[in-house]
């Protein structure tokens, strides 16, 4: 069995998310959502240049020939111990764009080839925080037993279970068999990351999420969840023939597998994420005088330690 990763490897990772989100800073409420990603990536890209891995981008900002950096199969870092690395230098470009809550600058760095390698496609989605029997949800259930289940086992009535769902036409009969079971429904307009990872976290209320999001965040949440537990089952859904075509080039052969937590991130992982816009995990960046602030939370599976970590940047304009 491999060594986790180093511990230092944790602040280390903080500092790319870091930089990531003060560049997309520049760009929040300005309506501009390409502007805002690709501020993001090419600072994410060179707060690489100093991180001591070899890192193998395996979840990035898209195939060779479709992202100009941080495209899957880049090699990052100025050399050292070999990570495969997933990344989104703006989960939530809208959110960004628009100042609305929750966009984040995420990266988690694990043991090579532990993460699952998914194309840019859909994922069905569930998840679940920590504390609860292992399949006391399934994604293949229909939406009310599964807040009937999650009711039971966490002791509340049917209407005291909130589920975070992406506001689209989509999920209509979802929401609408969920509500019917007594649940309530927080719609979110984007950010399924931050959406699965608020199970995890009490004081959102959010007790289950459910729907249909980018496969890529759906990666990037469980390495979030193999680090603070709760559970995660997902499937792959396609638009066309060419995302088959090329998840089978990533070679999934079994286009219909259904995904557990262990299937999406099965090594030891690091995961960091940095508030872009506030939102509820995280505050966003902040102009403080001649400093910028971040705030950011950092996890290492091999510990289950979670560190939320302020810093105050100075800003470059300022000498
Ligand atoms: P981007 O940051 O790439 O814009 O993704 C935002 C997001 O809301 C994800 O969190 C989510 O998984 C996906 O888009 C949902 O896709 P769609 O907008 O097509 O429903």
């Amino acid at each position: 069995m491999s060594q986790p990763l180093d511990r230092a490897f944790a602040l280390e990772a903080v500092r790319v998310t870091e930089a990531a989100a003060m560049a997309a800073w520049g760009q929040v409420g300005r309506g501009d959502e390409q502007a805002a990603d690709a501020a993001a990536t090419e600072a994410m890209r060179a707060a690489f240049d100093i991180l001591p891995i070899s890192g193998k981008v395996v979840i990035g900002e898209g195939e060779p020939d479709d992202a100009p950096m941080l495209y899957i199969g880049e090699t990052v870092g100025s050399g050292g111990v070999a990570v495969d690395i997933a990344l989104d230098p703006l989960e939530g470009t809208t959110l960004a764009a628009k100042k609305l809550p929750n966009a984040l600058a995420v990266m988690a760095m694990a043991e090579p080839g532990t993460l699952l390698h998914v194309p840019d496609a859909y994922m069905d989605k569930i998840a679940i925080g920590p504390g609860y029997p292992e399949g006391v949800v399934d994604l293949d259930a229909d939406p009310a037993e599964n807040v009937l289940a999650l009711a039971r086992a966490k002791g509340v009535r049917p209407g005291d279970i909130t589920a975070c769902v992406l506001d689209r036409p989509r999920h209509a009969d979802i929401i609408e068999k969920m509500r019917k079971a007594g649940a309530s429904v927080q719609l979110i307009s984007d950010g399924d990351v931050a959406g699965i990872i608020a199970t995890t976290e009490p004081a959102t209320s959010i007790d289950i999420y459910i729907g249909r999001g980018g496969a890529p965040e759906g990666v990037l949440a469980a390495a979030a969840l193999r680090c603070v537990g709760g559970q995660i089952q997902t499937r792959l859904v396609f638009r066309n023939d060419g995302e088959r075509a090329r998840t089978a080039r990533l070679g999934i052969t079994d286009l219909n597998r259904k995904y557990s937590l262990m299937d999406l991130a099965s090594g030891d992982v690091v995961f960091s994420a940095t508030g872009v816009t506030d939102g509820s995990m995280l505050r966003g960046v902040h102009r403080r005088g001649a400093y910028l602030s971040t705030e950011s939370v950092v996890m290492r599976s091999a510990t289950g330690t979670v560190r939320r970590i302020r810093a105050l940047h100075k800003c470059r304009d300022e000498g």
